[in-house]
């Protein structure tokens, strides 16, 4: 069996479009939990040489395809997360933008999200990025609760978080917020700030449990006892809570942690779900593009070194192994509330019946649909599903 996409099945799903992911790595302060690719220790020099990389990556990788090359291509979503984009010049992203995004056919209906940090969100970044086409935002908020947002380690605070929300009311179409559901968190004052951000605009909410990271401060401090780890049916009753109540707000969960109204679901995030061909650029940026998947250089230096000698920044390559791509088709469906079709689960990987009973999850139009119980349970279905399908 070949191990790659056939080469016809992917200029195929590239000719229906696709994504652009830019990741932008710095943040004014480094969360004690936070694994992404990110720093708190650059300067202009830094950010101007990174940003001029990820155009110069954008150019190796149309070199090397003609779709991209010659602008055949049409870009569905457009997605700068980070890290914190807000912390970049806005001169500095729309020169990015004008050298990457710009270089390719925009859909008419184009999702155009960047990431902000409710400290760096000013008026002057909010118009700015309008002026780039930018037409959602998605607000890094955590917590409305200053004793909970101390409790994560944030830099801002409950204030910072409202008034960002108020100016990404007034000038952004589409509104998504953040929340983590972490130690400190109570029911009832999570699901009144839910309600809160809600009549303030938010359409759109990210919803997740705080997990431990190897490698963060926060894994550092659990594992020396200065902290518990989070987790335990204190949260897991959070989760639930918050789900209801958004429900009842008429946001509809539409994966474990996404909810939004009718139609402001992330575009972006869908399309990854349904294996739409999305290019990602920059430090640590992951991408599927062509036959393959790869993943970039995370170190900054070496991300930039590779791409000034002309090389492309991949610190990793997957060629796609079909089995690979069972499960994850699979793990990424069971996510959804779409569910995961029956066809893909292979015979007796799941205890059906059992689970059904248990309200773990409903067996319906052919699929297998989580219940929001079921959700929090999905790390123990994928290792079942992962043995299944190995
Ligand atoms: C890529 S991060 C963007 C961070 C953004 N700069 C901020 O600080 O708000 C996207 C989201 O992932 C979530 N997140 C990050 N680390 C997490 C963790 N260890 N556990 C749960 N959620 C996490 C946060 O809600 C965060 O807003």
């Amino acid at each position: 069996m070949s191990a790659r996409v056939p080469p016809a099945a992917t200029a195929v799903a590239l000719r229906r479009g696709g994504g652009l992911y830019l990741h932008l790595p710095f943040c004014r302060s480094v969360c004690p939990y936070c694994h992404f690719t990110r720093t708190a220790a650059h300067d202009a020099g830094l950010r101007g040489r990174v940003a001029a990389a990820m155009a110069g990556e954008f150019a190796l990788r149309a070199a090397r395809c003609a779709l991209l090359r010659e602008g055949r291509v049409q870009l569905r979503t457009l997605y700068v997360g980070g890290g914190t984009p807000s912390v970049l010049e806005p001169r500095l992203l729309g020169t990015l933008l004008a050298a990457t995004a710009g270089r390719l056919p925009a859909a008419a209906d184009l999702e155009a999200t960047a990431e902000a940090n409710p400290e760096s969100f000013t008026a002057a970044v909010a118009d700015a990025w309008r002026a780039q086409g930018l037409n959602r935002v998605s607000l890094g908020l955590q917590s409305l609760d200053d004793a909970v947002l101390r409790r994560l380690g944030r830099a801002g605070n409950a204030a910072d978080n409202r008034r960002a929300l108020a100016l990404a009311a007034r000038r952004f179409p589409r509104v998504a917020a953040d929340w983590i559901v972490g130690p400190g968190v109570r029911p009832r004052s999570l699901v009144a700030e839910l309600r809160e951000a809600v009549a303030a605009g938010v359409g759109h909410v990210s919803l997740y449990i705080l997990e431990v990271h190897a490698g963060t401060p926060l894994a550092a401090d659990v594992a020396a006892r200065r902290a518990r780890p989070p987790g335990g049916r204190a949260l897991e009753a959070c989760y639930l809570e918050a789900v209801a109540a958004l429900e009842a707000l008429g946001l509809k969960q539409y994966e474990v942690a996404n909810f939004a109204r009718p139609g402001q679901e992330s575009r972006h995030n869908r399309a990854y779900w349904r294996g739409v061909p999305w290019l990602g650029l920059g430090p640590g940026a992951h991408g599927f593009w062509g036959r393959r998947r790869y993943a970039n250089h995370a170190d900054l230096l070496a991300y930039c070194g590779a791409v000034e000698e002309g090389r492309l920044p991949e610190d990793a390559v997957d060629p796609l192994a079909p089995a690979q791509r069972r499960l994850e088709r699979a793990v990424l469906a069971l996510r959804t509330a779409a569910g995961l079709p029956l066809s893909l689960v292979p015979a007796g990987a799941l205890p059906l019946a059992r689970g059904e009973a248990d309200g773990l999850w409903r067996l319906e139009d052919g699929a297998l649909r989580l219940t929001p119980r079921g959700f929090l349970r999905l790390d123990g279905l994928e290792s079942l599903l992962a043995r299944a399908l190995r």
